[in-house]
């Protein structure tokens, strides 16, 4: 039997990157996906639930900005009609904007950042709730930069600080009906939002023109196990755990994917 059959899953950030991955693996387990992204990555979207339905999934798309909470409402509710239902919401999708010290962040850039991975994730988790039957599952998707300070990072660490602040509340809110409400940890994750000129001349100021291969010995040496990014498989089998009953007792949790980033002294 599949872990996940007969769920109705909605994804957010789901053309590319995670959000892709784990459409795919929830789908892989039996669930029914709503696809959710902007209007730029429409294309990237459609490609993302064709793999669904490669994997003889049902696959709905939606477009919606998870800043605009009227739209993102209305879209919403379409897509779960469609599917009939809403068992479990994945919150994944993310910016992270051109580092810098605190002192120095653009208030544009701040903004944004506290907007789309902090209120997007409240907005997400306020238009799904309602369509919520008997039980379900919230998954945020925080980061490890959500349970310690990245320094040139101030807009990215507080937001997914507080995205575990919104988790914990939530699972307070929502266990009585038994929703359970928990967050994914990654470390660094071999995606578009790290895998960029501008992340690897962050990561290697001291050489022109870094390449991949410069930001891999970087990331590396902050791991515990000899790799510099997991996979977004490695972050999807951990939502897929979240998602599934196999964690039906747990809330309020933060589940972390990251080489063991976190704990190196
Ligand atoms: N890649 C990493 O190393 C890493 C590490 C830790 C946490 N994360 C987090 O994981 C999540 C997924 O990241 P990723 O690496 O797949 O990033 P990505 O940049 O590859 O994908 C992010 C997706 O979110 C979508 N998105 C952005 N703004 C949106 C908005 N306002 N409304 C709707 N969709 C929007 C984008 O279109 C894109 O498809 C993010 O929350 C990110 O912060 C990433």
């Amino acid at each position: 039997m599949s872990r996940l059959e007969g769920l109705r899953v909605l994804v957010t950030g789901a053309a590319g990157g995670m959000g892709r991955s784990h459409c795919e693996r929830l789908a892989d387990e039996g669930a029914s996906v709503i696809a959710l992204d902007v209007v730029q990555a429409k294309s990237e979207l459609e490609e993302t639930a064709q793999a669904v339905r490669e994997r003889g999934g049902v696959a709905v798309t939606g477009v919606a900005d998870i800043r605009d909470f009227e739209d993102l409402a209305a879209v919403v509710a379409d897509c779960v009609a469609e599917v009939g239902g809403l068992d479990v919401v994945v919150a994944n999708a993310g910016v992270y904007d051109t580092p810098g010290p605190s002192w120095t962040v653009d208030p544009a850039v701040w903004n944004r950042s506290l907007d789309v991975n902090l209120t997007g994730a409240w907005h997400t988790v306020k238009a799904c709730v309602p369509h919520f039957g008997d039980g379900g599952s919230v998954v945020l998707v925080s980061s490890t930069a959500g349970i310690k300070g990245i320094a040139g990072a101030s807009h990215y660490s507080a937001a997914k600080h507080a995205v575990v602040g919104l988790a914990r509340t939530l699972a307070n809110e929502l266990g009585a009906e038994g929703i359970r409400v928990n967050s994914v940890h990654p470390g660094s994750v071999r995606t578009p939002m790290i895998i960029n000129e501008r992340v690897f001349a962050n990561l290697c100021p001291d050489i022109e023109n870094p390449t991949e291969a410069d930001a891999a010995a970087v990331l590396s040496a902050r791991n515990l196990l000899p790799v510099p990014w997991v996979d977004p498989v490695d972050v999807s089998n951990a939502v897929l755990f979240l998602a599934s009953a196999e964690s039906r007792y747990m809330t309020g949790c933060q589940l972390v994917v990251d080489a063991g980033l976190t704990q190196k002294v």
